[in-house]
């Protein structure tokens, strides 16, 4: 970054990229994923083989729309790849390692080179400066430090931005919370569930809004829903915003809502390129068509990625208050759809409907189970503590209306206040026990 990027960034102004016309824009793009895929190409074998195989090669590129020609990957690239078949440099030249949380198997491990590591500093820079983020801010990163990108990853764009940065990474809630009231952050980053953690405990130590100074939180790590925006801005007084990241494509600050606006993260498209295909056919699908999100990575230089399958649901939506493209709130990821007595049903309809019940809190669990040939859904809930009606009413209600908006018969059960398990980072929505016995 030049010094005149780092005073623009400083200033009022945003970086001339953000809004630039479309087709400056469109003519980086070009010439970036151009040169990004030759790299790809030529020093990673992988990705050599999976275009040799198809005929195509990184010259056959002339527009944008050529892309949809050229191979996809999928985390099974990373783990057959192990540890590092999908780099293009190798580990010397390397300023970083970290690796996602992957549930099962191997982790996908992704390393950075010193030019990547400034590259996502400013991209969760401006990330923070687009949720409303500015120098001088104090944040507060409850995501977890170590080998997940959330807490290293939102760190350094937080420093340079010009914020003060309190690494505190995630657990032990209770001194979280001591360290909000003494430290007085105004910005957090944190996942939403375990952002309701802390707004329990806030209530828990009888702490008073105004002895929080937080302004805003920029959320993300997992899928949220809307009814979650507003019960997290109601609980903790401030402005939740969706910030969005994967580890194979870069980290945290993939995209980020604008506060302006606030309707959805612009990805930040200098970087990344994006394509919606259809998750059954990978056909590429007309621009606003809900499907999956493929990304392809325009300036990474120690892990490229080409077409990179997310498995994220949502949609393309045209710029905003930046030139470049939002995207939808995410549904959920293609691989947490429950198919319950053949409806496919995701955590976040659950969840949305769980929220629009004053009765509960937004912990919740869901277990899935299996009784002969059948599907059973239970959904574990807790009223608020403050709560003072009746739970077993609001839980028929629920139950009512899980099954007119979602479609499904599930069984409610009620956990005492505190009874279900806190999230500390990632929360677990869903145990799955049909597979078992
Ligand atoms: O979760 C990176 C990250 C850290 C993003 C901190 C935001 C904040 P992974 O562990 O690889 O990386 O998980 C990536 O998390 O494919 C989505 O399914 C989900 N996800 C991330 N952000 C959001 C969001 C980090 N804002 C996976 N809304 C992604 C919904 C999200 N889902």
């Amino acid at each position: 970054m030049t010094k005149v990027d780092r005073e623009v960034l400083r200033g009022a102004d945003l970086e001339p990229i953000e809004t630039a016309s479309v087709d400056e824009l469109r003519a980086l793009q070009i010439e970036r994923l151009g040169k990004s895929l030759a790299h790809t190409y030529e020093n990673v074998a992988i990705y050599r083989a999976k275009c040799d195989a198809k005929g195509i090669h990184p010259n056959d590129l002339h527009s944008l729309d050529d892309l949809k020609n050229f191979p996809f990957s999928t985390k099974e690239d990373f783990r057959v790849g192990y540890p590092f078949g999908m780099f293009a440099v190798p580990t010397t030249k390397l300023a970083r390692i970290h690796a996602s949380s992957g549930t099962t198997g191997k982790p996908a491990v992704v390393g950075y080179t010193r030019n990547d590591i400034e590259t996502w500093a400013n991209i969760v820079a401006r990330s923070i400066r687009a949720c409303g983020g500015r120098p001088g801010d104090t944040v507060h990163v409850a995501y977890n430090y170590g080998m997940f990108t959330g807490g290293l990853g939102s760190h350094y764009g937080a420093e340079r931005l010009g914020c003060a940065v309190m690494p505190v990474s995630g657990g032990q809630t209770e001194r979280q919370v001591q360290l909000m009231v003494d430290l007085r952050p105004t910005v957090i980053m944190v996942t939403p569930s375990y952002l309701l953690n802390i707004a329990d405990e806030i209530d828990r130590q009888g702490i008073k809004k105004e002895q929080l100074a937080l302004r805003i939180a920029l959320v993300g790590a997992e899928p949220w829903t809307e009814s979650m925006r507003q019960e997290i801005n109601k609980r903790l007084n401030l402005r939740a915003m969706d910030y969005y990241g994967i580890s194979e494509i870069m980290g945290p600050g993939v995209a980020a809502e604008c506060a302006e606006t606030e309707d959805g993260p612009t990805l930040w498209e200098d970087h990344f390129y994006p394509e919606i295909i259809d998750p059954v056919t990978a056909e590429v699908l007309p621009e606003g068509s809900y499907g999956e999100l493929v990304l392809t990575s325009l300036t990474k230089e120690a892990v490229p990625v080409m077409r990179y399958r997310t498995r994220d649901l949502t949609r393309l939506l045209p710029g905003t208050a930046r030139t470049m493209r939002r995207l939808d709130r995410f549904t959920g990821r293609s691989d947490d759809m429950m198919i319950v007595r053949g409806v496919n049903v995701f955590p976040s309809q659950v969840e949305e409907q769980i929220l629009s019940l004053p009765a509960f809190s937004g912990h919740y669990l869901i277990e899935l189970t299996r009784e002969g040939a059948l599907d059973n859904i239970k959904i574990h809930v807790e009223p608020r503590s403050d709560w003072v009606g009746d739970a077993q009413q609001s839980a028929a209600e629920l139950h009512r209306r899980i099954k007119m908006h979602v479609g499904i018969s599930t069984q409610i059960t009620l956990s005492p206040a505190g009874g279900l398990e806190r999230s500390q980072g990632k929360a677990k929505r869903v145990i799955d026990r049909r597979r078992v016995g």
